[in-house]
């Protein structure tokens, strides 16, 4: 099984457009200790010719353009991307769909609230049903991926809900403390080559590791995990946004709650933070944070990024 990194930044990218703060300052300037990148997603094939996409961002033009192995490859009209999956309905994350309107066939797997969500934007019925198949996944239950045809890629994949938020176009305030998050919202995705067994876990968006989460990662060949804060209140304490990280429904990487500590226990071979927001010191490849999560035994994706298992 492959996996590229197409994207390893939290909504915004690195640097954001509009940010101005000493880590985009950094990127912008072209400081190769701050490497400019793309919002998350990763693409997976377990034969190096079908490709699944976990997630769509809004770059997803560009990632493709460089990725080679996403590249048409025959006749007139060609696409390697076989299969897409959202983890959640987030800009981020299906913003990029609209780039794979030309009437290129691929199969859009994803929860119902997931899909209910895209369906309910007009703007996706730019990617006609009868050519891009909606497949709604049971969660829990592991199925083969397939793409629009049929065809099965090699890839055993499981989606489970894990805690996390719904879309934040989609809050509603009055609906209390989850702002109407259901079961779905977010998800989390398990990996599998059918053929060899490898395994790995993607999971860009995750507000805590509760026991079942824990059950399942622990023992893991690898993990991709939600990197979006350091801190918690990193974000206010700089003056980028009120929010905290637990208010948009990210866990953080330090202190007793964190996803650091949270790992300590979990045995995980390979550890990867991706989802990274252009705030978190761990980008800038200097940093002391930087240094104390490697010390820890992670890893920071970064564009481009290849894992093979
Ligand atoms: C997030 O992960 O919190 C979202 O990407 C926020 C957003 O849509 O900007
Ligand atoms: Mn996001
Ligand atoms: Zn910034």
């Amino acid at each position: 099984m492959r996996i590229i990194v197409l994207g390893s930044a939290a909504g915004g990218g690195f640097p954001q457009w509009n940010c101005n703060c000493a880590n985009c300052r950094r990127a912008r300037a072209g400081d190769p200790a701050a490497a400019a990148r793309t919002q998350s997603s990763v693409a997976v094939s377990a034969n190096d010719r079908d490709w699944l996409l976990l997630n769509a961002a809004p770059e997803l033009r560009l990632q493709i353009l460089a990725t080679p192995a996403l590249h048409p490859r025959q006749g007139v009209r060609d696409s390697p991307i076989a299969a897409v999956l959202p983890t959640n309905a987030d800009v981020d994350h299906i913003g990029g769909l609209i780039n794979l309107r030309e009437g290129q066939p691929f199969a859009l797997y994803g929860s119902d609230r997931v899909l209910g969500a895209i369906d309910g934007s007009p703007v996706f019925g730019v990617l006609n049903p009868d050519v891009v198949p909606r497949k709604p996944v049971v969660l829990n239950e592991p199925f083969p991926v397939q793409g629009a045809d049929g065809r099965e890629l090699g890839l055993t994949v499981e989606v489970f809900p894990v805690p996390g938020k719904v879309a934040l176009y989609l809050e509603n305030e009055s609906a209390g403390p989850g702002f109407g998050t259901q079961e779905g919202d977010t998800v989390g995705v398990r990996l599998r080559d059918a053929a060899t067994g490898a395994e790995a876990f993607y999971l860009p968006n995750c507000a805590a590791i509760d026991a079942p989460l824990a059950e399942r990662l622990r023992g893991a060949a690898l993990a991709f995990f939600d990197g979006t804060l350091y801190r918690d209140d990193e974000m206010v304490r700089a003056g980028l946004g009120q929010k905290t990280g637990t208010r948009m429904g990210h866990m953080n990487i330090s202190g007793p709650e964190g996803s650091l500590a949270a790992f300590e226990e979990l045995d995980v071979a390979r550890k990867i933070y991706i989802h990274i927001n252009n705030s978190n010191p761990i980008l800038l490849a200097d940093s002391p944070e930087r240094r104390e999560v490697e010390a820890a035994g992670w890893e920071v994706a970064h564009d481009g990024m290849e894992v093979v298992l």
